[in-house]
């Protein structure tokens, strides 16, 4: 074979609850995932030695991504290789579609893609129940972007399972040139409730009856986000954004993750556009669905 590319999606949180801090420094968490229609995909080549390259999509800025040993999506490649006892260096491509350090899992989504590419360019015939081990030791929302659709997610994030979903959402998605660290929300999440009891995560049951009836409507009614009054506390600009999509009509408002990334849900693609007519002078503005497959190869 002689290449392999694999597509991997965006995540966003529909439900973030978190938990007080664990003796390891993660948070429990008991968060809905869903898969939203922005992409990177990688491109795995056999090569002579371990490399990777990284071309942006316009308006995606790729300043941030390292690239060298330290890039998760090599790191995944290598993990594969030491996990399989393979010694075939590839060269690793990015094209990306995700913004960067914006709560959307962009570079989960690299190191899920580069490891299903990997995985199939060396014919490894690896159950997907390994593959989704070895993703979860890279980072807390890897595993979820081999699965996509929409999933639960346990442990520190790690742990998925996939939710029954019949629906179809429209979000508007905000981004911004800055990002905002996850470490930091997580620190200033504990500062916020360093008085309080914190009580472990659940995914409210209303939530899985939403996405079960696949309404909009319903769903608009229990998103949620433990971490954003950390992260508001670290951008306090962002409350205004998330403010202005309401009063466009959004049907909902919230960050993505840690964020800065805003999420707005529309009931379709044209009340999608009209809420982000409204947005524009804050950030960049996408247009994006959910929910879409996980990791796939092309
Ligand atoms: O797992 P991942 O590498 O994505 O986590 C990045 C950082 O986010 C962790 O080092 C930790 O500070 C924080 N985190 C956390 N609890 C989680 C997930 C992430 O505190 N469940």
């Amino acid at each position: 074979m002689r290449e392999v590319s694999v597509r991997a999606p965006a995540k966003i949180n529909l439900h973030l609850g978190v938990g007080p801090v664990r003796p390891d420094g993660f948070h429990p968490l008991a968060t809905a995932y869903q898969a939203i229609s922005l992409f990177s995909t990688v491109t795995a080549r056999p090569n002579a030695q371990w490399e990777i390259t990284c071309e942006t999509r316009p308006g995606i800025d790729g300043g941030g991504v390292p690239l060298g040993a330290s890039n998760l999506a090599l790191r995944a490649a290598r993990l594969l290789a030491d996990h399989a006892g393979v010694d075939r260096p590839v060269s690793l491509h990015i094209d990306k579609g995700i913004p960067v350090a914006g709560g959307l899992a962009g570079g989960s989504a690299d190191a899920a893609a580069a490891l299903r590419a990997c995985a199939a360019l060396w014919e490894l015939g690896l159950p997907d129940a390994e593959l989704l081990t070895l993703a979860g030791r890279l980072g807390s929302d890897v595993p979820f972007a081999l699965v996509g659709g929409s999933a639960a997610g346990l442990g520190r994030g790690e742990l998925v399972e996939p939710l029954a979903d019949n629906g179809r959402y429209d979000w508007v998605v905000l981004t911004f040139d800055e990002g905002l660290s996850t470490p930091a929300a997580y620190r200033e999440f504990d500062a916020l409730h360093a008085e309080a009891v914190v009580p472990e995560p659940e995914i409210p049951s209303a939530l899985l009856d939403a996405l079960a009836a696949g309404s909009a409507t319903a769903l608009a009614r229990v998103v949620g986000n433990d971490l954003q009054a950390a992260s508001l506390r670290l951008r306090p600009a962002l409350a205004e954004p998330l403010a202005a999509g309401v009063e466009r009509g959004a049907l909902a408002a919230l960050l993505s993750g840690s964020g800065p990334t805003c999420l707005f849900l529309c009931s379709d693609s044209d009340h999608a556009e009209s809420v982000a007519a409204g947005l524009t002078t804050y950030g960049r503005v996408l247009h994006a669905h959910g929910p879409v497959t996980g990791a796939t190869i092309l």
